[in-house]
């Protein structure tokens, strides 16, 4: 099995070959079959920290195509926890990709020849990102992608941790580079290969499609939103976090209910007015602290230096977010 996906690998590198360079380029949207959700065929650039074949990045993409999202995966071909805003040239494989998914020797950027929307990069998530936005998304979407989806990321991203999280540290990237972003992680599920995902009742195939479903709530609200302009302040990102999720306790999408957060708790921070006061709730307490009600969080923060960013830029996300944002119970 994995022998036919590396002969498809390599495959797919020689029909690029032979097709390169001068040719006029593909139609708008080559292989993206169009179906009319409420995606609308917004152009997603999907990327993580945990590898191109990890379940819950595939099952991420399945539910965004499902929702009528043009997408394009562009992520690790290893697992890169952890390794924040580094950025390297990417290399010839040494190793396979994780999970077997293409073997020693194979080159710095590949894709899955029956899919190639499918693409690895052997680099850090950053460069994923890059990759994506400048080398994948002219090539799909004959321009930058409308946004990119970090994640989501298997482990939390809370308050200090941001700064070291590789599923963060692409969020920035794209935001540096002009295109809005979203960080997602989750404190539930396992880092496992996508073939995983073929065992519909595994508890880390249900946690994979359950936070899936949650991502698309939130791009639906975010771009859905009747305010004109761009689709985020530029230079900033979101850091959205879900709470765990188990068979018995926040086990269904209405479950959960999406908090306004800061990343960082200071008591004396002017935030944005929302729920009542002028300072937010920070992320690690509504999500750790106050995991049982179910809270996501959802922190604005500076893609440059991952801070706080101040009210007015919180309110234009909030403003943009609209009736998805509920408040903690007094
Ligand atoms: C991925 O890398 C992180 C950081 O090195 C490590 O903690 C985690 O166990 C790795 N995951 C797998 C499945 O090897
Ligand atoms: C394999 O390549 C990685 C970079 O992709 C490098 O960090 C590592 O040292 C290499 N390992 C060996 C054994 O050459
Ligand atoms: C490549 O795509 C084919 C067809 O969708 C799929 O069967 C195979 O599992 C994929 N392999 C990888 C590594 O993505
Ligand atoms: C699927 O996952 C369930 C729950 O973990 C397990 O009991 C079952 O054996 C798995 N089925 C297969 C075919 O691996
Ligand atoms: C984002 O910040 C960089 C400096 O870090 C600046 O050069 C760039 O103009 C800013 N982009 C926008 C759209 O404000
Ligand atoms: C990010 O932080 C830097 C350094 O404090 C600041 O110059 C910049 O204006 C901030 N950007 C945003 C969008 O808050
Ligand atoms: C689900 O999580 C809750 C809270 O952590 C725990 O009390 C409960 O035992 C878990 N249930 C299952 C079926 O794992």
């Amino acid at each position: 099995m994995f022998v036919a996906h590396w002969s498809e690998i390599v495959l797919a590198f020689a029909a690029v070959a032979a097709a390169s360079p001068n040719r006029p380029g593909p139609p708008a949207s080559p292989g993206w079959p169009g179906s009319p959700g409420h995606g609308n065929g917004v152009k997603v650039l999907l990327t993580n920290d945990d590898g191109w074949a990890e379940l819950n990045i595939r099952a991420q993409n399945d539910a965004l195509i499902a929702a009528g999202y043009n997408v394009v995966l562009s992520a690790p071909a290893e697992n890169k926890s952890g390794t924040g805003s580094s950025t390297a040239t990417p290399t010839v494989l040494n190793q396979t990709c994780e999970f077997n998914t293409c073997p020693v020797g194979s080159p710095p950027t590949g894709f899955n020849a029956s899919n190639p929307r499918l693409n690895y990069v052997n680099a850090y998530p950053v460069d994923s990102a890059r990759f994506g936005i400048q080398k994948l998304a002219p090539k799909f979407f004959w321009s930058k992608p409308d946004l990119v989806f970090s994640g989501f990321n298997v482990g939390s991203n809370l308050g200090p941790v941001i700064q070291i999280s590789g599923t963060v540290g692409a969020a920035c990237e794209a935001a540096k580079e002009g295109v809005p972003s979203i960080a997602f992680s989750a404190a539930s599920g396992d880092q496992l290969s996508y073939t995983t995902l073929a065992n519909k009742t595994a508890p880390s195939t249900l946690a994979a499609r359950l936070y899936s479903a949650l991502g698309i709530k939130f791009v639906d609200a975010l771009l859905s939103s009747h305010s004109h302009g761009p689709i985020l302040p530029p230079n900033v990102t979101v850091n959205v976090n879900y709470p765990a999720t188990n068979a018995s306790v926040c086990s269904q999408e209405k479950d959960f209910k999406y908090i306004f957060t800061r990343v960082l708790p200071d008591a004396g921070a002017v935030d944005v007015k929302t729920c009542g006061g002028t300072t937010l709730p920070d992320e690690t307490t509504v999500v750790e602290t106050l995991g049982a009600g179910c809270y996501v969080s959802v922190s604005v923060f500076n893609a440059t230096t991952k801070a706080d960013v101040n009210a007015e830029t919180q309110e234009f996300v909030l403003r943009k977010l609209g009736k998805l944002l509920t408040c903690l119970p007094k």
